[in-house]
């Protein structure tokens, strides 16, 4: 098979130091070749955006390598973690996932039963982008 496109070994990541670390990655390993579609599903709490902090550059692992299309992360620069961030990397935050639930909830509901930081203007909704939902 050819060589993944990214590549994870043995990543840990461990916040905090001193009587209390809490170690929320540890020793994972993971290939995604390319075209392959991977979801990470797991319990709220269970490091899933910790690995995407991790896998999309915003963050880097305590130990472990992580391999992009061959090449080891940590040994780029900060400006080609940025470029890769720029060309390669897509977020679509869980706030916006939320908004979009949101919506949904919104128009199966009547505006009365609406809770903040909904509220009618005629016969739709306006809903506050301002107020974060996520
Ligand atoms: N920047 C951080 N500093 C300290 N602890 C963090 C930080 N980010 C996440 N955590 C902790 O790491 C654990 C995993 O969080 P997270 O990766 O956000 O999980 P998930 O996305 O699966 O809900 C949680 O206990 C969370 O409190
Ligand atoms: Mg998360």
């Amino acid at each position: 098979m050819a060589e993944p496109l990214l590549s994870l070994k043995g990543i840990t990541r461990t916040y905090g130091s001193g009587d209390t670390p809490q170690t929320v990655l540890d020793n994972v390993s993971l290939d995604i070749h390319p075209g392959e579609m991977v979801a990470i599903m797991g319990a709220s709490g269970s490091g899933k955006s910790t690995l995407m902090n991790i896998m999309g550059c915003l963050d880097t692992a305590t130990s472990g390598t992580y391999l992009f299309a061959g090449r080891d992360v940590s040994q780029m620069s900060p400006d080609e973690r940025a470029a890769l961030r720029r060309e390669h990397f897509g977020f679509i935050s869980s706030a916006n996932s939320c908004l979009a639930i949101t919506m949904r909830w919104a128009l199966s509901r009547s505006p009365a039963s609406m809770p903040h930081p909904g509220r009618a203007t005629g016969g739709g909704f306006r809903i506050d982008w301002s107020s974060g939902w996520g």
